[in-house]
């Protein structure tokens, strides 16, 4: 069994196609497989759904290829994984001109996304690509911002220190649905569970789970294409960003664990510091 950075190992399918190697223990765990609230066995988000923060990154500025989601904070930032940020990397060499498509729901057609190219990204400094429980959290700039409209907004804040824990709470993704596939979902899928306790959470993972202190779980069965997919907190004044979908198990959705998330309540202060970096600097 082997942990993983949702979204590391696998691009979009128009690039590669998964290591078969990654299912290793998959053969005799796969029976052990109950669909549950999770993106596997999720179902179908409606469009109703108020998803409007939502973002989908792209390896390529010439195809629309995915590999992970963020949120909205503001019209000209987004927030998402680190290991997100280290993958576009490492396939397109650079992030800074790539694209983020804003407004979608189904990904087949991305002719009505807003689209805006990233023109400056920061990845905490103490991420540590081989240490799970590094902060694994990234901020996205654009110039010009969004256009904000009933389908491109952005997600509320929690305040410094907010607990989720126990709340239900909402997973929207373009992840893979089912641990053998190998193409990534067009239609959004939508998963709804707890934010459980640390204590159930280690209970459920195995014993030396990279746990991080500002990392919190839910049982969701995020998968490869997960990475940087907001969890949030719906309420009547909007949606709250309670985490960031950081790392999991493979194969995904095996054993019923719990998703590892990056707890956003605990990093108000870090967003707050490279804004106003980056508003200095520029
Ligand atoms: C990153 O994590 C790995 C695995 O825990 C560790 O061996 C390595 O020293 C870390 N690197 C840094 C720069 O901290
Ligand atoms: C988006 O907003 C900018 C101003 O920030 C404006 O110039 C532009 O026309 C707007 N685009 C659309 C499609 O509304
Ligand atoms: C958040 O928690 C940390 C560590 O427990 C504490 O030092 C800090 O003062 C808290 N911040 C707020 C705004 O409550
Ligand atoms: C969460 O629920 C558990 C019971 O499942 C309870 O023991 C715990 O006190 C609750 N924690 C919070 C912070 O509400």
């Amino acid at each position: 069994m082997k942990c993983i950075l949702l979204g590391l190992l696998l691009i979009g399918s128009v690039i590669a196609k998964p290591d078969i190697s990654l299912y290793e223990d998959g053969v005799a765990a796969a029976k052990e497989f109950q669909p549950e609230a999770r993106i596997i066995g999720g179902e179908v988000a409606s469009q109703s759904l108020a998803t409007s923060y939502l973002v989908s990154l792209s390896a390529s500025s010439i195809a629309y290829a995915h590999v992970c989601a963020g949120a909205i904070i503001a019209k000209e930032w987004v927030l998402t994984a680190a290991h997100c940020l280290k993958e576009l990397e490492n396939t397109a060499g650079n992030v800074i001109g790539l694209p983020v498509y804003a407004g979608l729901k189904d990904r087949s057609s991305v002719e009505n996304a807003q689209v805006r190219n990233i023109d400056f990204a920061f990845s905490h400094k103490l991420f540590n690509v081989s240490d799970e429980s590094s902060p694994d959290i990234a901020l996205l700039h654009f110039t010009p911002g969004f256009n904000f409209s009933v389908d491109v907004s952005s997600v509320l804040l929690p305040y410094r220190n907010e607990s989720y824990t126990n709340q239900t709470v909402v997973t929207y993704g373009w992840g893979l649905t089912k641990p053998t596939e190998t193409t990534y979902v067009k239609e959004l899928q939508v998963a709804r569970s707890e934010v459980l306790p640390k204590d159930q959470c280690l209970e459920q993972l195995p014993e030396d789970a990279p746990l991080g202190v500002d990392q919190i779980c839910a049982k969701t069965s995020a998968c490869l294409g997960d990475g940087g997919s907001p969890l949030v907190y719906e309420t009547k004044g909007g949606s709250e960003l309670v985490g960031i979908t950081s790392w999991g198990y493979l194969p995904c959705a095996v054993n019923n664990r719990p998703t590892v998330y990056t707890e956003i309540s605990q990093y108000i202060k870090w967003i707050a510091d490279v804004q106003w970096a980056y508003y200095i600097l520029n």
